[in-house]
């Protein structure tokens, strides 16, 4: 039970009445109309009297704390002095106020030692992926200037693995410069018609020697499938399925096979991108869209892999209201999908017209 100065003002009045008509029943020839006259006096007298009293005190005090609130230009502090001088209990509206900012303050504390947490970790890996490739260019070419050149085979050897380096540290630079894009928002999407089924084919013949030169079959189900329309960005959405296709020939079985199929629905296409490699264990499964997490890092980087490939799939597909899933079986392999949705019929055909 909450005690405004109202119930607290009658309870009072209620008190001193009963007193003093007790007492004045002791007075002899008191009649029961007097004790009545005095009694309801009495109760209104000092009920008007304690209510202003604790209203003045209790307002005047608020009054101030509001003041001292309005001085500190606490913004977010959403509480209109009419409210407060409305409420019943206003020192009670005023303590769950306060403390409802205090928790939205102490989550907004937590939320930015986090981020601050997370900027220097990722400064951090930052440093450590560039140094990686600029270590072992340097090595090289010093390794070169300092006699190995001589020798035309090493300095073919080591010039070769300069540029491989290099070659890595402006993979990784451009990945992160995507990334920073799609993350800040920056990265206007220009939606248009496309073809996945073309788009998958173009891939192909890019990975071709790639693929071939792990015995990987690339494969698109349905056989049948004609044409694949959706609305989405076309250069994103070629990266998308560059990394998820490129996954698979690099982590996925020598010899093996991956199966791009694209299933027509309702409203969407579904696409999946299927290896038949070693898998990926579960405890790393909900780790692999963190930026440079990778399950095996001396194969990831051997093969070029920057480990943000599939933080940018993450961020492109979310900007196309999409969401990527993974599903693995070690030993089996690894399948990757997402939905795009369908150029609807109207646009098809006012696209003909
Ligand atoms: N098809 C796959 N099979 C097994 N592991 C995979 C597959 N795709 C991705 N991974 C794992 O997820 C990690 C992150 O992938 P990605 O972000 O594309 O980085 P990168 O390809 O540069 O290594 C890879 O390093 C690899 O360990
Ligand atoms: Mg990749």
């Amino acid at each position: 039970m909450s005690f405004s100065p109202r119930i607290i003002a009658f309870f009072l009045a209620v008190l001193i009445t009963l007193v003093s008509v007790a007492f004045l029943s002791f007075v002899p020839d008191v009649t029961i109309a007097m004790l009545f006259v005095v009694g309801v006096a009495c109760f209104f007298a000092s009920f008007f009297f304690v209510f202003y009293t604790i209203d003045i005190l209790v307002f005047r005090e608020v009054d101030q704390i509001y003041k001292t609130i309005q001085k500190l230009k606490i913004r977010d502090f959403d509480i209109s002095r009419k409210s407060l001088i409305k409420s019943v209990n206003p020192i009670k509206k005023l303590n769950s106020e306060i403390s409802t900012y205090v928790t939205k303050k102490q989550n907004e504390i937590e939320e930015l030692k986090k981020m601050e947490q997370f900027r220097r970790e990722f400064l951090a890996d930052v440093s450590h992926e560039l140094k990686t490739p600029i270590f072992a260019a340097q090595g090289f070419i010093h390794t070169l200037i300092d006699g190995a050149k001589e020798d035309p085979q090493t300095l073919d050897r080591f010039l070769n693995r300069a540029a491989k380096s290099i070659d890595g540290l402006d993979a990784l630079v451009r990945d992160l410069v995507t990334l920073s894009q799609v993350e800040k928002g920056d990265l206007k999407m220009h939606f248009e018609e496309i073809d996945l089924k073309h788009i998958t084919e173009e891939i192909f013949e890019q990975l071709e020697n790639k693929a071939h030169s792990r015995k990987v079959t690339l494969k698109i189900k349905p056989k049948d499938l004609e044409k694949a329309l959706v609305m989405a960005d076309k250069q994103r959405i070629t990266q998308v399925l560059t990394n998820l296709i490129d996954n698979g020939i690099k982590y996925g079985r020598e010899q093996g096979k991956i199966i791009v199929e694209i299933e027509e629905e309702k409203k969407h296409f579904h696409i999946s991108i299927e290896d038949d490699g070693p898998g990926i264990p579960p405890e790393h499964l909900s780790r692999i869209f963190e930026r440079f997490y990778r399950v095996d890092k001396s194969r990831s980087r051997d093969t070029g892999g920057t480990g943000l490939g599939l933080a940018i799939v993450k961020h492109i597909l979310n900007a196309h209201n999409s969401k990527i899933t993974v599903t693995s079986k070690i030993d089996k392999g690894t399948t990757f999908s997402f939905k795009l949705k369908k150029v609807s019929f109207d646009l098809e055909k006012a696209i003909d017209s």
